[in-house]
């Protein structure tokens, strides 16, 4: 899979990506040279298409903007609709997260170092259009995100594989009880 959409910001943004993985082999640099990058392309205007910024009904929704053919990266279009939201979930790598559109309300939790036990939330935020977060490291990866607001919240999230096929984590925080899924890809809207 390649790029699904044609947008000269966003298709300038992953011809640099590519480049940007391979000099930046610390994902600590890393994301913050895609941080800075991702806010340059939002600020120059993202145009996404409706097919890939409409809400699921049932649940939130990645579209794939992008998946690297050597799987080093991939772009969603994540949309959450009103009261929508996920559950507490690691990525097992790096993502850096652009807000298009609404607003996403993020809960971070501590990565547990010891597997079954409670989860220590050390971050709240609200994110709005424009601007850009470091979701996680490999090491720095557990949060819990919902749409905030009256409105369907859309971002541009880049993780540092096909994260639509990656074997995650999804955390009980209660508990710190494990249980492994994978997001899987959405077909653009019709
Ligand atoms: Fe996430």
């Amino acid at each position: 899979m390649t790029t699904t959409i044609q947008d000269a910001t966003l298709t300038s943004f992953i011809e640099e990506l590519g480049g940007l993985v391979d000099r930046h082999p610390d994902e600590h640099e890393l994301v913050e040279v895609v941080a800075d990058r991702l806010r340059a392309a939002l600020s120059a205007g993202i145009d996404l298409p409706p097919s890939m910024t409409k809400p699921g009904v049932e649940r939130y929704v990645m579209y794939p903007l992008h998946v690297d053919p050597e799987g080093r990266f991939s772009i969603a279009a994540a949309v959450w609709n009103v009261g929508q939201g996920t559950p507490v979930h690691g990525h097992e790598t790096w993502g850096v997260v652009g807000i298009h559109a609404g607003v996403e309300h993020e809960r971070s939790f501590a990565k547990p170092a010891t597997p079954g036990t409670p989860l220590v939330q050390d971050g709240e935020d609200s994110w709005t259009a424009g601007q850009v977060t470091v979701c996680c490291t490999t090491d720095d990866d557990v949060h819990q995100v919902e749409c905030e607001g009256d409105v369907p919240c859309v971002g541009i999230h880049v993780y540092g594989a096909d994260i639509g096929t990656l074997p995650r984590r999804s955390y009980q925080p209660d508990t710190g009880e494990v249980s492994w899924f994978t997001s899987t890809w959405t077909a653009p809207a019709g």
